[in-house]
């Protein structure tokens, strides 16, 4: 059986605890990845390098794929965030974050299935901030033509493969006239001339949150600039159970890094109880990334192993912390392996 490199990265705070346990799962399901160590993060710093070594970014362009723990990112100083300088690096430009409602899990619905597509490398993160006088700083909110046709192309190239029904644009184009507006142009134009059998709406991005929370069931695909992709990602994660059960993926033309959406979770860092589903689920989309970029059955089938098993073990009632439950990480871990069949 043929094998595939992958770069992994266990971040910091919780991520080395929920990476191991993910790394076992993978492995008992003879998941044919061989893993290529690299840091980022606190942990690179802590070894006296810069917080993304160039190695770390050189590994991924030559691998191609990459599993990623969360790096804590200091709030209002301090170095900037590892992942946002990762996903600029290597052109990371559409976030991709499937929220499903799993059986097992108590919420107000039970059947959302959403799909997030979020830009990734522009808007306010371009990290383009000064301080115009001493008492006035700004922050420069970036939209490209080119960022928002890519991105727009990719959300309904994907719309397309995977038979969704819809795609919403979240904006405040009443607001921010140049470049929400340029946004949305790009997302109708693409509609319009390359994909007008899939239905398209616009909708003010507070009125869409207000009805997110209301009924979840009317939206299939949200497309969304960087920021209110961001933000909608944590809402639409409280709406199915919180941040362990939502993974994400940040794919470019040519590499692709599988990360779940939560962060570091620094108040639970170090105590072996964090949820590694949502990392877990990432892992799985990366397995079934390889299986149809390289045609390779064994990866397909090690995620559908896992996938049936981590559905089972949440539909027992076996959940962590977060979730209600009262298994570790690692008992969590054993509890989705006693279920492969
Ligand atoms: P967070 O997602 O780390 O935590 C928010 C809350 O959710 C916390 O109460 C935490 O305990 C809980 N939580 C998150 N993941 C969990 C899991 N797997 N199991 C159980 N509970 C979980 O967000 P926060 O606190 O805003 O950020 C902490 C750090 O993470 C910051 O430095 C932030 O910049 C960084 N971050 C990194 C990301 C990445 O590496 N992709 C993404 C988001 C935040």
């Amino acid at each position: 059986m043929s094998t595939h490199p992958v770069v992994l990265i266990a971040g910091d705070g919780i991520g080395p605890e929920v990476t191991a346990a993910v790394l076992r799962i993978l492995a008992a399901a003879q998941a044919p990845i061989d893993w290529v160590e690299h840091q980022a993060g606190i942990s690179a710093i802590a070894t006296g390098s810069e917080v993304l070594p160039e190695a770390t970014v050189d590994a991924i362009r030559e691998h191609r794929i990459a599993l990623k723990g969360p790096c804590t990112t200091p709030v209002g100083k301090g170095f900037s965030s590892v992942n946002v300088q990762l996903r600029q690096k290597l052109n990371l430009y559409a976030a991709v974050r499937p929220v499903r409602s799993l059986r097992g899990i108590k919420t107000p619905y039970d059947n959302v299935d959403l799909v997030i597509i979020r830009e990734n490398t522009e808007g306010l993160y371009s990290g383009i901030e000064n301080e115009v006088t001493p008492g006035v700083v700004m922050s420069m909110k970036v939209a490209t033509e080119v960022g928002c046709m890519r991105i727009s192309r990719w959300a309904f190239a994907f719309a397309e493969r995977r038979n969704r029904s819809k795609i919403t644009v979240f904006h405040k184009a009443n607001i921010m006239k140049l470049t929400d507006g340029l946004f949305i142009r790009c997302a109708a134009k693409v509609q319009k001339e390359e994909y007008p059998g899939i239905p398209y709406q616009e909708v003010i991005i507070d009125a869409g949150c207000m009805r997110l929370v209301q009924d979840p069931t009317q939206f299939d695909m949200l497309l969304l600039e960087n920021l209110y992709g961001d933000v909608v990602s944590d809402l639409c994660a409280g709406l199915v159970g919180g941040l362990g059960v939502v993974p994400g993926a940040n794919i470019g033309h040519d590499q692709a890094v599988f990360e779940a959406v939560h962060g570091s979770a620094p108040d639970i860092a170090g105590k072996g109880i964090a949820n590694p589903l949502a990392l877990l689920m990432s892992a799985v989309m990366m397995l079934n990334h390889l299986a149809e970029d390289r045609n390779d059955s064994a990866c397909r089938t090690a995620a559908e192993k896992i996938k049936n098993a981590y559905d089972q073990t949440i539909a027992d009632g076996c959940k962590t912390g977060d979730l209600g439950g009262d298994l570790g990480t690692e008992a969590f871990a054993d509890a989705v392996i006693e279920r492969f069949s």
